[in-house]
């Protein structure tokens, strides 16, 4: 049984005050709420880390990830955030080679795989990141695309270290922008995905990774995104904002 997962990844939104009223309505809302076996993630801004972690704290479905880590342990590293500050304040979860930094701030496959190592040695659970523009998709390149970014970022990894992974699938074109993958071109991807990976590491480890889907899924599309054969979960960003939706998504299993 691969973990139903659902991730909430805020961005750069909610002053401290903000994001403690979310998390701790969201971890009400589960408490009384969520009765299924799935793992919710929390993917707060680095400074609300730590208050969301007291918050947390003791429940039995919520978890704490953070939007990024730096590919280095420690040093001069000015602005930065390094794995053991991260596992220092409670995080479990951290989103690696999301399109808004490979876009915005130039992360490339090959650098991600280092993140990623650091990561995986540090005991946190990368939720590696990909997918492909319209540009690209328009030009039916994408799964050659998508699969690519797996191969250079993470074939290297052994087969135990891969198996530790959560891989998030989001189409460029479909994140914040309201127009979310068909259900068919989302299962479409995650089954090529599962079968790629299955290629290199075998079916054991490919039937054992938890796949998610991101891309403005909300409530009205999460029960038919998750309910295809390869899709796990999903990673949230606009519809995380609000208690309600969140919750609603996380029960649309
Ligand atoms: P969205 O973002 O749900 O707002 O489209 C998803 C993401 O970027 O993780």
């Amino acid at each position: 049984m691969r973990d139903k997962i659902v991730a909430g990844n805020w961005k750069m939104n909610n002053t401290l005050d903000e994001g403690i009223s979310l998390a701790s309505e969201i971890s009400n809302m589960v408490a009384d709420e969520v009765m299924d076996d799935v793992k919710v993630v929390l993917c707060p801004p680095f400074i609300h880390l730590s208050s969301v972690s007291k918050i947390i704290e003791g429940t039995d479905k919520l978890y704490l990830g953070a939007q990024n880590c730096n590919d280095h342990t420690s040093g001069a590293y000015t602005g930065e955030i390094s794995v053991d500050m991260l596992k220092s304040v409670g995080v479990q979860y951290v989103i690696i080679g999301h399109s808004e930094r490979r876009e915005y701030y130039g992360e490339t496959n090959e650098f991600l795989m280092k993140k990623v190592d650091t990561a995986l040695a540090a005991g946190l659970t990368p939720i590696f990141c990909c997918g492909e523009s319209l540009e690209i998709r328009e030009k039916g390149e994408h799964f050659d695309f998508v699969t690519n970014q797996l191969t250079e970022s993470l074939f290297h990894l052994s087969a135990d270290d891969f198996g530790k992974l959560v891989i998030a699938y989001e189409p460029i074109w479909a994140i914040g922008t309201g127009k979310t993958a068909s259900k068919e071109q989302a299962q479409e991807m995650h089954e090529k995905l599962r079968a790629h990976i299955a290629g290199k590491y075998g079916e054991g480890v490919a039937e054992g990774i938890s796949i998610l889907y991101g891309g403005s899924c909300k409530p009205s599309n999460a029960a038919e995104l998750f309910a295809q054969k390869d899709i796990d979960g999903g990673l949230i960003g606009g519809a995380s904002l609000k208690s309600r939706d969140f919750v609603d998504i996380v029960k649309s299993f």
